[in-house]
C-alpha cells in the first residue's frame, strides 16, 4: 500500500514561523494512521519566496499544501487524504 507523504518544510522562514513544533507530527498521529504515512523533512519548499501561497510555515500532505501550518490542520489533512484513499 503506498503511504501518504508528508513534507514538512524545514528551511530558515518556515522553522522561524515555527515548524519546529510540527516535528512532533509522529509523536501525536495515532499508531494506526503512522502505520499510513511517511513524514519527511525538507529543505526550503518555495513557497516563502512566493505570493499567494499564504504564510509560513508550510506542510504538504502528498499534493495539498497547508499554509501557516499547525498539528491540528496537518493531522485534519492527513485524516481527510486517508479517508480519501480508503473510498
Ligand atoms: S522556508 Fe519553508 S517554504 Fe521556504
Amino acid at each position: 500500500m503506498k503511504k501518504t507523504t508528508v513534507t514538512i518544510c524545514t528551511g530558515t522562514t518556515c522553522y522561524i514561523m515555527g515548524a519546529s513544533h510540527l516535528q512532533r507530527l509522529d509523536e501525536v498521529l495515532d499508531p494506526a494512521l503512522l502505520e499510513q504515512v511517511e513524514i519527511v523533512g525538507s529543505r526550503c519548499l518555495g513557497y516563502c519566496d512566493a505570493n499567494g501561497h499564504g504564510k509560513a510555515p508550510f506542510v504538504k500532505v502528498d499534493d495539498q499544501l497547508i499554509a501557516d501550518a499547525t498539528l491540528d490542520k496537518v493531522l485534519a489533512q492527513i485524516r481527510k487524504t486517508l479517508a480519501k484513499g480508503a473510498l
